[in-house]
């Protein structure tokens, strides 16, 4: 993080810095603030759509955006334009994809606690893989299919490695809420019992060792992993999940999903998997994350003694990702993109909480004030996603561009939609 203007790697791909603006997909950020308020979630198409064709290149049918990262109807189309499948983790998500148009035959089920009613539904929609994570799930599958039907399957495992990123978010490790553990023989337990169930297709295996890994050694331990563990299987499919990590501050550098891919597959094929076997991966950040910055507007700047506090008019609801993570961002003028950002500020929500921290430790230009536009780039993962409704804050609108279009593609919340829940 620094002084120097805001780095452009760090923007949308469309993005153009010009003297008082920056245009993404063609489209000024000025002009979207005043037409749709603020704070403003803006996703530049070009970028989801490149991000989505390296996955579908760089690794086989089957491979699946992680909704959970960003979903919403216009992403799924997105990404089912480009032939990923959509992983799901939850009805909720489900029933938007659903909702769409999303086949279920482009659904992957995930979930460390489906709920019968889930695993049910996902018989009758006979959706494209259901992910199983437990020995209570697979005794649900059983009963459920006790009636018939069949349900095409991967198994979740977990492959005892530590990946380099914030514990929260780490899953690979034994000690961990999700799959099936390698080493103690319960994987393996539960291949053949799944293989035992009538109606069971086991098709192979799943993955994923964690979030925002930048170190691909980590990926590279988890494929040798499942290779192995799979070497007599004769499996169709090897998932090795999502997790590649972004670059969200000036000096971090990760690597493409066509460099993951290909390091994933190499790796493999050197380990001596039949290269007929499907391998398949479900990134969510890499895909959207960069794609999507967001617009606040500065409503007061307090100077103390100690430090300036630049506050905007969103927050921990349109972001928990400082809060829950200590997430870095970096954060800039929006008419004043070229400016030198020379003045050191906290960015901070309109919560009622001190925790309430955008960016703790950012640069703006010294001439920005009350009434201007601010942006944080690479803010299009786990943003809007994991927004809330604390102390009533209704949710941003988030808007998609393209060659000079914009398109509304969800609403800003009213305080009817904040109000609608009450019985009275
Ligand atoms: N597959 C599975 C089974 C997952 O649990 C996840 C993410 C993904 C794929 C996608 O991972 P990605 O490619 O997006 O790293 N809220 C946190 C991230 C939680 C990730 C949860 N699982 C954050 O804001 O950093």
């Amino acid at each position: 993080m620094g002084v120097n203007p805001i780095p452009t790697y760090l923007l949308p791909d469309s993005a153009q810095v010009i003297d008082g603006d920056v245009l993404v997909g063609g489209v000024s950020l000025i002009g979207l603030a005043s037409s749709y308020g603020t704070p403003l979630f803006v996703y530049d198409e070009q970028t989801l759509d490149e991000r989505c064709r390296a996955t579908a290149e760089s690794f086989d049918p089957g491979v699946a955006f992680a909704s959970k990262s960003f979903l919403c109807g216009a992403m799924v189309k997105l990404a089912l334009r480009h032939g990923l499948c959509i992983d799901v983790a939850t009805e909720g998500e489900l029933d938007i994809v659903l909702r769409a148009g999303g086949e279920p035959s482009s659904i992957v089920m995930h979930g460390n606690n489906k709920s019968v009613r889930e695993l049910s539904r996902c018989i009758e929609l006979h959706v494209h893989r259901v992910v199983v994570d437990s020995f209570d799930e697979i005794s649900k599958i059983a009963a459920l299919l006790s009636e018939g039907g069949t349900v095409d399957c991967l198994i979740r495992v977990t492959p005892g490695i530590e990946a380099h990123t914030h514990e929260f978010v780490r899953t690979g490790q034994e000690d961990s809420k999700f799959g099936f553990s390698i080493s103690s023989g319960e994987a393996r337990k539960a291949v053949e019992l799944l293989r035992d169930i009538p109606g069971v297709t086991l098709h192979g295996v799943h993955a994923h060792i964690g979030s925002q890994i930048f170190d691909t050694v980590g990926f590279e331990e988890e494929i040798a992993v499942l290779v192995t563990f799979t070497k007599n299987d004769s499996f169709a499919e090897i998932c090795i999940g999502g997790g590649l990590g972004v670059a969200y501050v000036e000096g971090e550098v990760s690597p493409k999903i066509s460099e993951w891919g290909r390091m994933i597959r190499e790796s493999a094929l050197r380990l001596g998997l039949d290269p007929k076997t499907r391998i398949t991966a479900e990134p969510g950040r890499a895909i959207v994350a960069q794609a999507g910055i967001t617009l606040y507007e500065v409503g007061s700047i307090k100077e103390l003694e100690m430090r300036t506090y630049v506050a905007v008019d969103g927050g921990m609801s349109d972001n928990p990702r400082p809060v829950l993570y200590g997430s870095e961002y970096e954060a800039f003028d929006v008419a004043r993109p070229l400016a030198e950002r020379d003045r050191a500020v906290r960015i901070v929500g309109k919560h009622c909480e001190s925790g309430d921290v955008l960016v703790d430790q950012a640069w703006l230009p010294s001439e920005t004030g009350v009434g201007d536009i601010i942006a944080t780039p690479v803010t299009g993962a786990y943003g809007y996603s994991m927004a809330s409704n604390y102390n009533r804050v209704p949710r941003p609108a988030v808007v998609f561009v393209k060659d000079g279009k914009e398109c509304l593609v969800l609403r800003r919340e009213t305080l009817d939609d904040l109000a609608r829940l009450e019985v009275e």
